[in-house]
């Protein structure tokens, strides 16, 4: 909230000093030599293109990295301190520069730091706790790097694989996705926001608003969004988050139902500042306002695009290469095109960030406050959290494998720590992997390290081709993967994808390549058992080689410590626990979640179709195995019928009645039987991770109101009906009613 502080530093600025405060450049403008992204030149600030942008431009926000990633955090933490230097101590007013950077999973552009895993790995442990900690890890480090603010975490739902940044989200699932942004806000920036802490960073609620869901799949292409559909399903991750007290958030860089996100005034101001009460900084992505002109047509001018984007209630411009926007922004405000109250605003909301930063008192951290730097105990903890992630999704009895017994791995994803990491980790696209080699191991190295060097043949069989496109693999030599699964006993077969983020991760086929598919073909004709590791940001299709599969595993893109967490679940000194934050679909052109209509699921329509329809999935979401078996029993409500305003408890047993110690997620769906607006079939409304040793049961509980199975009905209004909704937790199902209908609360179009 802005204070008399910054009320009084407001009223001295000029025009152009506030219009500064709204630009953020790259670091590629203030520094020597070729671009930072593709030099491998040790970086260096030029001095000169430094004061240029703080002194003469009056830019109040630099971000990014560089392609040269193995920097120390006193590296870091001497760049920000120059850039700090020259904007407290030589221009007019002292304000501080903002520095913002993506340390999506880790601050994995520092060289020492901890890396989690990705998002969807995050999701994938269904562990609130895990997932808060992780953040805390990384808002500690990147700190330490001298950056206070994050662009993470990423909002929008994963629920077509085809997008192809499904990796960056907490999966398709709306609860799911709410309770992990809440967490890692928490995380990022302390239970009470106070983002003063110097160890704590803003977060940033990213991309707002329904931005994964392009009608192609591929990046920032169009998306056709329905009113209901974006309320319901996109909006909540949002409003948790903002409730929550998340500081900034970073808008679509794309289209819904004709209009660029970026120029949405119903968007952006209407809805985020005015119906979710937001009161943070308002951030573009990368280029968007020119984008505006230049890709989305909208604006006949670049300097339509500012006054378009202004208006519609952008606070700052990620330009980043020049500034333009800067002399643009002041013309319109002379011009009376944009007003000074809309100036105003959002450079109070920028100043309000950096005085809650703390950056007027320090600008930059000092790196001497940060002993647990890279220390064992975040180790510890990004080595749970890969555990937790890891979900079991087939076994044949092959698993945990016998210690002692020969093992052939094989696969492109064997033995790379980028693959491991995925997304632009590692150097912008990830070639840097040698300056990060540190305690952690690939999952080759894992597995030696488990089972004893003599024990394990590598044989690589398919090989990423990083001279070429992201996606290209290479087939080595399929015979030798063949005569070596003849020579072992168990066969693990590292398969998936290489790193790629954004728009280079668009896809023509979501299989997995050809390569990959003759790879786990050639491994399962010596008759050996096969393990199917998979290493991948999302779901590719595995459905013309799983049946040869004795077991398989998802790892998500695990971060540092995932090849060891893999190798301790093979092993079983980890007993799996992971849950697929998604749907695995069977069939490329079926793309299905599991919270659809019923007419989605053709093959329970009797006596219309007596074939397997295409709805098939391979793995359904929540689904994960373990090495134990868990039963539910004695489901009870402490009523069975609610009136709109009231809450019911729902209980119930869970026992492990198996042998050994295990995990479960404990997952409770809704299903609306019959409602005036088609419902799901069902939905997750309330889920925990519980612990049991062997024979120990545990009962878990749950609080639903009616407010919960709420929808946005046809005149647009939150609304509750009156009528029954099944419960459905493990295998049990019962049902209670809602005495009456009721509206919450009649919402303002949008779309
Ligand atoms: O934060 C990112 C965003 O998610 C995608 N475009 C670039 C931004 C800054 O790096």
């Amino acid at each position: 909230r802005p204070t008399p502080k910054i009320e009084a530093l407001l009223a001295k600025m000029t025009l152009e000093e506030k219009v500064g405060q709204m630009a953020q450049v790259t670091l590629d403008v203030i520094t020597k030599g070729e671009s930072v992204y593709v030099s491998n030149e040790p970086l260096e600030l030029d001095i000169t293109l430094v004061k240029e942008a703080i002194l003469d431009h009056k830019v109040g926000s630099i971000l990014n990295t560089a392609n040269n990633r193995a920097r120390t955090p006193e590296q870091w933490n001497a760049i920000v301190s120059e850039i700090q230097d020259i904007a407290v101590n030589q221009s007019r007013l002292g304000i501080p520069v903002i520095y913002g950077i993506d340390a999506i999973h880790g601050t994995t552009y520092t060289a020492g730091a901890t890396f989690v895993p990705q998002q969807i790995g995050l999701a994938a442990t269904w562990n609130r706790d895990l997932v808060r900690r992780g953040a805390e890890i990384t808002a500690y480090e990147t700190r330490a790097s001298g950056i206070p603010w994050n662009f993470s975490p990423v909002l929008d739902l994963g629920r077509d694989p085809r997008f192809p940044r499904m990796w960056e989200t907490f999966g398709e699932d709306t609860y799911l996705a709410s309770e992990m942004g809440k967490q890692m806000i928490k995380g990022y920036e302390g239970q009470k926001n106070d983002v003063s802490k110097p160890t704590k960073v803003a977060s940033t609620l990213k991309h707002f608003l329904g931005y994964s869901v392009p009608y192609t799949g591929k990046d920032r292409t169009p998306a056709h969004i329905s009113e209901m559909e974006l309320r319901e399903r996109h909006l909540p991750t949002f409003q948790a988050a903002v409730e929550a007290g998340a500081h900034s958030v970073m808008i679509n860089s794309g289209i819904i139902n004709g209009i660029p996100v970026h120029a949405n005034r119903e968007i952006i101001t209407n809805l985020l500042k005015g119906e979710l009460g937001f009161k943070g900084v308002v951030v573009t992505d990368w280029k968007d306002i020119d984008n505006l002109h230049f890709r989305d047509k909208v604006a006949a001018t670049r300097k339509e695009a500012v006054k378009m984007a202004i208006n519609a209630g952008i606070d700052m411009s990620m330009i980043p290469y020049d500034y333009d926007f800067c002399t643009y922004l002041v013309e319109l405000v002379k011009e009376g095109e944009v007003s000074m109250e809309r100036i105003d605003d959002a450079v109070r909301r920028i100043l309000t960030l950096k005085d809650e930063l703390g950056l007027f008192e320090q600008p930059v951290t000092s790196l001497a406050d940060y002993p647990n730097f890279g220390s064992k105990d975040f180790e510890l903890a990004a080595y749970d959290v890969a555990s937790e992630a890891i979900t079991l999704l087939k076994n044949d009895g092959i698993l945990p494998l016998r210690k002692g017994s020969k093992i052939l791995v094989t696969g492109p994803n064997a033995h790379s720590m980028r693959t491991l990491n995925g997304g632009w980790s590692y150097s912008w696209q990830g070639e840097k992997v040698e300056e990060f080699a540190g305690s952690y191991h690939t999952i080759l190295e894992a597995i030696q390290s488990q089972a004893g060097a003599s024990n394990v043949e590598f044989v690589e069989g398919v090989a990423y081709n990083h001279e070429g496109k992201y996606w290209e693999d290479e087939v080595k030599d399929l015979d030798a993967v063949i005569a070596a699964a003849k020579r072992a006993d168990y066969v693990v077969l590292c398969l998936g994808e290489n790193s790629y983020t954004e728009k280079p991760g668009d896809l023509h086929d979501l299989s997995l390549s050809a390569n990959q598919l003759n790879l786990a073909k050639a491994a399962a004709s010596a008759g050996k058992p096969v393990i199917l590791v998979l290493n991948e940001g999302r779901p590719r299709l595995i459905s013309s080689i799983e049946h040869q599969m004795q077991g398989v595993l998802q790892t998500y893109l695990p971060g540092n410590y995932g090849g060891d967490a893999l190798a301790a679940v093979l092993f079983g000194e980890v007993n799996p626990s992971g849950k697929l934050p998604y749907t695995y679909p069977m069939f490329g052109n079926t793309l299905v979640t599991y919270d659809h209509k019923p007419s989605e699921e053709q093959n329970k329509m009797e006596g219309m179709y007596d074939y397997e329809s295409d709805f098939a999935v391979q793995y359904p979401f929540g689904f994960g195995l373990s090495y134990t078996e868990f039963d539910y029993s004695d489901m009870e409500f402490s009523r069975g019928s609610i009136d709109p305003d009231e809450t019911l408890s729902i209980s119930v047993s869970v026992t492990n009645v198996g042998n050994v110690e295990g995990k479960e997620v404990v997952q409770l769906y809704i299903s609306d039987l019959f409602a005036s607006v088609t419902p799901d079939v069902k939905r997750l409304r309330g889920f925990e991770k519980i612990s049991l040793k062997p024979g120990e049961t545990t009962r878990v509980s749950f609080e639903i109101s009616a407010r919960d199975v709420a929808f946005v009905a046809r005149d647009l209004s939150w609304t509750v009906e009156a009528g029954e909704y099944e419960v459905n937790i493990g295998e049990l199902k019962s049902r209670f009613s809602i005495t009456e209908s009721k509206t919450f609360n009649q919402v303002k179009k949008i779309l």
